[in-house]
Protein backbone atom coordinates (compact mmCIF):
# COMPACT_ATOMS: atom_id res chain seq x y z
CA UNK A 1 0.00 0.00 0.00
CA UNK A 2 1.69 3.32 -0.85
CA UNK A 3 0.30 6.59 0.87
CA UNK A 4 0.91 9.62 -1.19
CA UNK A 5 0.99 13.24 0.69
CA UNK A 6 1.24 15.48 -1.91
CA UNK A 7 -0.74 16.32 -5.41
CA UNK A 8 3.16 15.59 -7.33
CA UNK A 9 3.54 12.08 -5.88
CA UNK A 10 -0.28 10.73 -6.20
CA UNK A 11 0.22 12.51 -10.12
CA UNK A 12 3.17 9.90 -10.88
CA UNK A 13 1.12 7.14 -9.54
CA UNK A 14 -1.61 7.78 -12.02
CA UNK A 15 -3.36 6.50 -13.91
CA UNK A 16 -3.80 4.32 -11.12
CA UNK A 17 -5.14 1.51 -13.65
CA UNK A 18 -5.11 1.38 -17.31
CA UNK A 19 -7.38 3.71 -19.15
CA UNK A 20 -6.75 7.60 -20.04
CA UNK A 21 -8.96 8.71 -16.91
CA UNK A 22 -7.78 5.88 -14.56
CA UNK A 23 -10.24 3.61 -13.38
CA UNK A 24 -10.06 3.52 -9.30
CA UNK A 25 -12.52 3.92 -7.00
CA UNK A 26 -11.95 6.66 -4.40
CA UNK A 27 -13.42 6.43 -0.76
CA UNK A 28 -12.76 10.01 0.99
CA UNK A 29 -12.38 10.21 4.54
CA UNK A 30 -11.55 12.20 7.61
CA UNK A 31 -10.16 9.69 8.81
CA UNK A 32 -10.29 7.73 12.63
CA UNK A 33 -11.82 4.70 10.81
CA UNK A 34 -14.27 2.88 11.60
CA UNK A 35 -16.53 -0.36 10.52
CA UNK A 36 -19.03 2.17 8.42
CA UNK A 37 -15.77 3.30 6.08
CA UNK A 38 -14.67 0.23 6.13
CA UNK A 39 -18.00 -1.01 4.18
CA UNK A 40 -17.05 1.76 1.56
CA UNK A 41 -13.61 0.26 1.20
CA UNK A 42 -14.91 -3.12 0.96
CA UNK A 43 -18.07 -2.11 -1.89
CA UNK A 44 -15.08 -0.34 -3.50
CA UNK A 45 -12.67 -3.50 -3.63
CA UNK A 46 -15.37 -5.39 -4.78
CA UNK A 47 -15.85 -3.22 -8.28
CA UNK A 48 -12.42 -4.72 -8.77
CA UNK A 49 -10.26 -1.91 -10.15
CA UNK A 50 -7.70 -0.25 -7.65
CA UNK A 51 -8.91 1.69 -4.34
CA UNK A 52 -7.51 5.02 -3.49
CA UNK A 53 -8.76 6.14 0.23
CA UNK A 54 -8.40 9.93 1.14
CA UNK A 55 -7.97 10.95 4.11
CA UNK A 56 -8.53 14.32 5.04
CA UNK A 57 -9.58 16.71 7.92
CA UNK A 58 -11.32 19.42 5.79
CA UNK A 59 -10.83 22.61 7.34
CA UNK A 60 -13.27 23.94 5.28
CA UNK A 61 -16.54 22.10 6.28
CA UNK A 62 -15.98 23.11 9.39
CA UNK A 63 -17.29 26.11 11.39
CA UNK A 64 -15.33 28.44 13.59
CA UNK A 65 -17.35 26.90 16.80
CA UNK A 66 -16.77 23.50 15.57
CA UNK A 67 -14.88 20.61 16.25
CA UNK A 68 -12.01 20.83 13.52
CA UNK A 69 -8.85 20.85 16.19
CA UNK A 70 -10.52 17.44 18.55
CA UNK A 71 -11.26 15.99 15.47
CA UNK A 72 -10.04 12.39 16.34
CA UNK A 73 -6.62 11.86 14.05
CA UNK A 74 -5.72 8.23 14.62
CA UNK A 75 -3.55 8.10 11.33
CA UNK A 76 -1.09 4.48 11.97
CA UNK A 77 -4.35 2.55 12.97
CA UNK A 78 -6.27 3.85 10.02
CA UNK A 79 -3.03 2.39 7.46
CA UNK A 80 -3.25 -0.65 9.33
CA UNK A 81 -6.89 -1.22 8.93
CA UNK A 82 -6.73 -0.30 5.05
CA UNK A 83 -3.54 -2.32 4.80
CA UNK A 84 -5.22 -5.08 5.88
CA UNK A 85 -8.40 -4.97 3.59
CA UNK A 86 -5.67 -4.37 -0.06
CA UNK A 87 -5.85 -0.95 -0.59
CA UNK A 88 -3.80 0.29 -3.21
CA UNK A 89 -2.89 4.01 -2.45
CA UNK A 90 -3.60 5.92 0.27
CA UNK A 91 -3.70 9.54 0.06
CA UNK A 92 -3.43 12.09 2.90
CA UNK A 93 -2.45 15.35 2.05
CA UNK A 94 -1.32 18.21 4.89
CA UNK A 95 -4.11 21.20 4.85
CA UNK A 96 -1.21 23.01 3.13
CA UNK A 97 -1.04 20.54 0.50
CA UNK A 98 -4.64 20.83 -0.18
CA UNK A 99 -5.24 24.96 0.15
CA UNK A 100 -1.82 26.21 -0.70
CA UNK A 101 -3.66 29.89 -1.01
CA UNK A 102 -7.42 30.79 -0.11
CA UNK A 103 -9.56 28.61 -1.54
CA UNK A 104 -11.45 31.66 -2.84
CA UNK A 105 -12.53 28.96 -5.69
CA UNK A 106 -15.81 27.41 -4.06
CA UNK A 107 -18.08 24.43 -5.19
CA UNK A 108 -21.16 26.19 -4.33
CA UNK A 109 -24.15 23.16 -4.27
CA UNK A 110 -27.64 23.89 -5.15
CA UNK A 111 -29.70 25.71 -2.76
CA UNK A 112 -32.45 23.67 -2.09
CA UNK A 113 -29.65 21.23 -1.08
CA UNK A 114 -28.18 23.63 1.30
CA UNK A 115 -30.91 26.10 2.62
CA UNK A 116 -32.45 22.72 4.37
CA UNK A 117 -31.38 20.47 6.91
CA UNK A 118 -27.96 19.98 7.55
CA UNK A 119 -26.95 22.89 5.66
CA UNK A 120 -29.80 25.26 7.68
CA UNK A 121 -27.78 24.57 11.22
CA UNK A 122 -24.08 24.38 9.42
CA UNK A 123 -23.87 26.87 6.89
CA UNK A 124 -21.33 27.10 4.51
CA UNK A 125 -20.67 22.99 5.55
CA UNK A 126 -21.95 21.73 1.82
CA UNK A 127 -19.74 24.64 0.21
CA UNK A 128 -16.69 23.16 2.06
CA UNK A 129 -17.56 19.16 1.45
CA UNK A 130 -18.41 19.98 -2.44
CA UNK A 131 -15.13 21.97 -2.60
CA UNK A 132 -12.98 19.86 -1.36
CA UNK A 133 -14.51 16.53 -2.87
CA UNK A 134 -14.51 18.33 -6.25
CA UNK A 135 -11.04 18.43 -5.63
CA UNK A 136 -10.05 15.24 -4.30
CA UNK A 137 -11.87 13.99 -7.81
CA UNK A 138 -9.63 16.33 -9.83
CA UNK A 139 -6.25 14.99 -8.31
CA UNK A 140 -7.23 11.38 -8.12
CA UNK A 141 -9.43 11.18 -11.13
CA UNK A 142 -11.49 8.31 -10.11
CA UNK A 143 -14.13 6.50 -12.23
CA UNK A 144 -16.14 5.54 -8.99
CA UNK A 145 -16.66 7.49 -5.57
CA UNK A 146 -18.63 5.67 -2.97
CA UNK A 147 -19.94 7.47 0.06
CA UNK A 148 -22.34 6.85 3.08
CA UNK A 149 -26.24 6.79 3.14
CA UNK A 150 -25.07 7.61 6.82
CA UNK A 151 -24.38 11.34 5.69
CA UNK A 152 -27.82 11.45 3.16
CA UNK A 153 -27.86 15.02 2.37
CA UNK A 154 -24.50 15.07 1.97
CA UNK A 155 -24.25 11.86 -0.77
CA UNK A 156 -27.53 14.08 -2.63
CA UNK A 157 -25.26 17.06 -2.69
CA UNK A 158 -22.62 14.83 -4.60
CA UNK A 159 -24.27 13.81 -6.44
CA UNK A 160 -25.86 17.46 -7.74
CA UNK A 161 -22.57 18.36 -8.41
CA UNK A 162 -20.95 15.61 -10.29
CA UNK A 163 -24.31 15.88 -12.45
CA UNK A 164 -24.08 19.47 -12.65
CA UNK A 165 -20.31 19.87 -13.51
CA UNK A 166 -20.68 16.60 -16.07
CA UNK A 167 -17.60 14.85 -13.54
CA UNK A 168 -18.20 11.12 -15.31
CA UNK A 169 -17.76 9.90 -11.49
CA UNK A 170 -19.93 7.60 -10.82
CA UNK A 171 -21.29 7.82 -7.26
CA UNK A 172 -22.19 4.67 -5.21
CA UNK A 173 -24.05 4.94 -1.85
CA UNK A 174 -23.50 2.40 0.87
CA UNK A 175 -26.14 1.52 3.82
CA UNK A 176 -25.10 2.61 7.30
CA UNK A 177 -23.11 0.66 9.54
CA UNK A 178 -24.35 0.12 13.04
CA UNK A 179 -23.26 -1.24 16.46
CA UNK A 180 -25.52 -3.70 18.16
CA UNK A 181 -28.01 -1.80 19.85
CA UNK A 182 -28.41 0.41 16.54
CA UNK A 183 -26.76 3.18 16.38
CA UNK A 184 -24.50 4.61 13.22
CA UNK A 185 -21.37 4.30 13.90
CA UNK A 186 -19.51 7.70 13.89
CA UNK A 187 -16.15 9.21 14.67
CA UNK A 188 -17.92 11.79 16.97
CA UNK A 189 -19.37 8.98 18.95
CA UNK A 190 -16.15 8.94 20.72
CA UNK A 191 -17.37 12.17 22.41
CA UNK A 192 -20.35 10.36 24.30
CA UNK A 193 -20.05 9.63 27.57
CA UNK A 194 -21.42 6.51 28.92
CA UNK A 195 -24.60 6.96 30.17
CA UNK A 196 -25.10 9.51 27.05
CA UNK A 197 -23.52 6.42 24.78
CA UNK A 198 -26.49 4.48 26.25
CA UNK A 199 -28.90 6.85 25.43
CA UNK A 200 -27.71 6.99 21.69
CA UNK A 201 -29.57 4.24 20.47
CA UNK A 202 -32.51 5.87 21.31
CA UNK A 203 -32.35 8.53 18.15
CA UNK A 204 -32.25 5.31 15.94
CA UNK A 205 -35.47 3.29 17.84
CA UNK A 206 -37.45 7.05 17.19
CA UNK A 207 -36.83 6.34 13.15
CA UNK A 208 -37.67 3.22 13.48
CA UNK A 209 -40.71 3.33 15.27
CA UNK A 210 -41.22 6.73 13.11
CA UNK A 211 -41.34 4.43 10.17
CA UNK A 212 -43.51 2.35 11.49
CA UNK A 213 -45.85 4.65 11.77
CA UNK A 214 -45.59 6.35 7.88
CA UNK A 215 -46.39 2.95 6.82
CA UNK A 216 -49.63 2.77 8.66
CA UNK A 217 -50.59 5.97 7.71
CA UNK A 218 -50.06 8.29 10.24
CA UNK A 219 -49.63 11.72 8.35
CA UNK A 220 -45.96 13.11 7.97
CA UNK A 221 -46.61 16.12 10.01
CA UNK A 222 -47.69 13.65 12.73
CA UNK A 223 -44.77 11.34 12.76
CA UNK A 224 -42.42 14.25 12.96
CA UNK A 225 -43.76 16.05 16.07
CA UNK A 226 -43.96 12.34 17.42
CA UNK A 227 -40.30 11.32 17.14
CA UNK A 228 -39.08 15.19 17.79
CA UNK A 229 -41.01 15.02 21.03
CA UNK A 230 -39.94 11.72 22.17
CA UNK A 231 -36.31 12.49 21.77
CA UNK A 232 -36.84 16.20 23.28
CA UNK A 233 -38.66 14.09 26.47
CA UNK A 234 -35.53 12.12 27.00
CA UNK A 235 -33.35 15.50 26.83
CA UNK A 236 -32.09 15.77 23.46
CA UNK A 237 -31.96 18.58 21.59
CA UNK A 238 -33.46 18.04 18.77
CA UNK A 239 -32.71 20.07 15.24
CA UNK A 240 -34.67 18.53 12.55
CA UNK A 241 -36.99 15.42 11.75
CA UNK A 242 -37.89 15.40 8.71
CA UNK A 243 -40.17 13.08 6.49
CA UNK A 244 -38.38 14.17 2.83
CA UNK A 245 -38.68 12.73 -0.87
CA UNK A 246 -35.48 10.55 -1.27
CA UNK A 247 -34.42 11.98 -4.31
CA UNK A 248 -33.72 15.51 -3.47
CA UNK A 249 -34.82 15.44 0.32
CA UNK A 250 -37.62 17.99 -0.89
CA UNK A 251 -40.85 18.06 0.90
CA UNK A 252 -42.44 15.07 -0.63
CA UNK A 253 -45.49 14.47 -3.07
CA UNK A 254 -48.13 11.84 -2.96
CA UNK A 255 -45.95 8.31 -4.27
CA UNK A 256 -42.59 9.74 -3.30
CA UNK A 257 -40.00 7.05 -1.98
CA UNK A 258 -39.43 8.77 1.33
CA UNK A 259 -36.58 9.42 4.05
CA UNK A 260 -36.80 9.94 7.04
CA UNK A 261 -33.63 12.00 8.28
CA UNK A 262 -32.94 13.41 11.58
CA UNK A 263 -30.38 15.34 13.86
CA UNK A 264 -30.07 16.06 17.52
CA UNK A 265 -27.73 16.60 19.91
CA UNK A 266 -27.06 15.00 23.13
CA UNK A 267 -25.17 16.68 25.87
CA UNK A 268 -22.33 18.36 23.27
CA UNK A 269 -22.17 16.00 20.95
CA UNK A 270 -24.95 16.26 17.55
CA UNK A 271 -25.78 13.12 15.99
CA UNK A 272 -27.37 12.37 13.29
CA UNK A 273 -29.42 9.41 11.14
CA UNK A 274 -32.11 8.85 8.66
CA UNK A 275 -34.22 5.81 7.39
CA UNK A 276 -35.35 4.90 4.15
CA UNK A 277 -39.24 4.42 4.36
P1 LIG B 1 -16.26 11.03 7.18
O1 LIG B 1 -17.20 11.51 8.23
O2 LIG B 1 -14.92 10.51 7.59
O3 LIG B 1 -17.02 9.93 6.36
C1 LIG B 1 -16.40 9.36 5.24
C2 LIG B 1 -17.43 8.50 4.52
O4 LIG B 1 -17.85 7.44 5.39
C3 LIG B 1 -18.70 9.29 4.13
O5 LIG B 1 -19.12 8.89 2.84
C4 LIG B 1 -19.69 8.84 5.20
O6 LIG B 1 -21.04 8.90 4.77
C5 LIG B 1 -19.26 7.40 5.42
N1 LIG B 1 -19.71 6.88 6.72
C6 LIG B 1 -19.56 7.45 7.94
N2 LIG B 1 -20.16 6.71 8.89
C7 LIG B 1 -20.72 5.64 8.25
C8 LIG B 1 -21.48 4.50 8.67
N3 LIG B 1 -21.81 4.31 9.94
N4 LIG B 1 -21.89 3.61 7.72
C9 LIG B 1 -21.56 3.80 6.42
N5 LIG B 1 -20.84 4.85 5.95
C10 LIG B 1 -20.42 5.76 6.85
O7 LIG B 1 -18.08 12.46 5.31
C11 LIG B 1 -16.93 12.87 5.42
O8 LIG B 1 -15.97 12.21 6.13
C12 LIG B 1 -16.45 14.16 4.74
O9 LIG B 1 -17.52 15.07 4.66
C13 LIG B 1 -15.84 13.91 3.33
C14 LIG B 1 -16.86 13.32 2.36
C15 LIG B 1 -14.62 12.98 3.43
C16 LIG B 1 -15.37 15.27 2.75
O10 LIG B 1 -14.45 15.88 3.59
Amino acid sequence: MDVVRTVADLRRRLPLDAGPRGSCALVPTMGNLHEGHLDLVRVAKARGGRVAVSIFVNPLQFAPSEDFDRYPRTFEADLEKLGALGVDVVYAPTVAEMYPEPQTVRVVPPPALTDILEGAVRPGFFTGVATVVAKLFLMVRPAVAVFGKKDYQQLRVVEAMVRQLSMGVEIVGVETARADDGLALSSRNGYLTAAERAEAAALRRSLVSAAASLRAGESIGGVEADAAGALTGRGWHVDYVAVRRRSDLAEPQPGDPLVIVAAAKLGATRLIDNIEV
